[in-house]
């Protein structure tokens, strides 16, 4: 994982373009490189927001982030952040999501002194639910007319909690 450069942004659209990813993560597919170029120098830079790569070529192939403040839907104090992700679909279904959010919940609670880490999925999202299960959150309501405001919609969501303590005590047991 390292931050995103302008130089991504055929990267970044590339996989953005894909109807499959977006929409189901609230968001429209990219409609050219300068949108995705956009996206990079105004959205895809807050202090916690990484490109995930390939280690043999650097080239990004998807987005993490822990979303802090005013960026974060879920999540209230300084303690707190929200994840969020993608990836491009050629790369599903190899287990890079789980690798990259445990290293980054791993620097959420470590290093940035987060206490609490929100993580949300939109009803009928199977693959990203799973990915939460398989991370150890904890299912904590669904959440009915959630608005979608890029998608101009309401959907009904799904929320998910890990605290630093259920991380520690899962960690002492590997
Ligand atoms: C959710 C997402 C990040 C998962 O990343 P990933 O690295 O593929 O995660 P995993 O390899 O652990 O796969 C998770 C589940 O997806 C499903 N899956 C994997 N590959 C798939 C494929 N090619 N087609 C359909 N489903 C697939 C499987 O059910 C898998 O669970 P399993 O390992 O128990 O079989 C990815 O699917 C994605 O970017 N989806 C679109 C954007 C999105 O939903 N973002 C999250 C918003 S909340």
């Amino acid at each position: 994982m390292r931050r995103w450069e302008e130089s991504d942004a055929e990267q970044l659209f590339k996989y953005a373009q894909d109807p499959d990813i977006g929409p189901i993560a609230g968001w429209p597919p990219h409609k050219n490189i300068e949108e995705s170029r956009f996206i990079i120098n105004n959205v895809l830079q807050g202090k916690e927001a990484y490109a995930i790569c390939l280690k043999e070529d650097n080239k990004a192939i998807g987005a993490i982030e822990l979303r802090l403040g005013d960026n974060a839907d879920l999540g209230e104090g300084d303690d707190e952040c929200e994840l969020g992700y993608w990836l491009g679909k050629p790369f599903w279904g190899r287990g890079i999501m789980p690798e990259a959010a445990r290293e980054l919940i791993r620097h959420g609670f470590e290093d940035c002194g987060f206490n609490k880490i929100w993580c949300g999925y939109y009803d009928g999202n199977e693959k990203s639910k799973r990915v939460q299960e398989k991370l150890g959150f904890k299912y904590q309501w669904r959440s009915e007319d959630v608005d979608v405001p890029l998608m101009h919609e309401k959907r009904v969501g799904h929320v998910n909690l890990m605290t630093k303590e259920d991380w520690l005590k899962e960690r002492n047991k590997i």
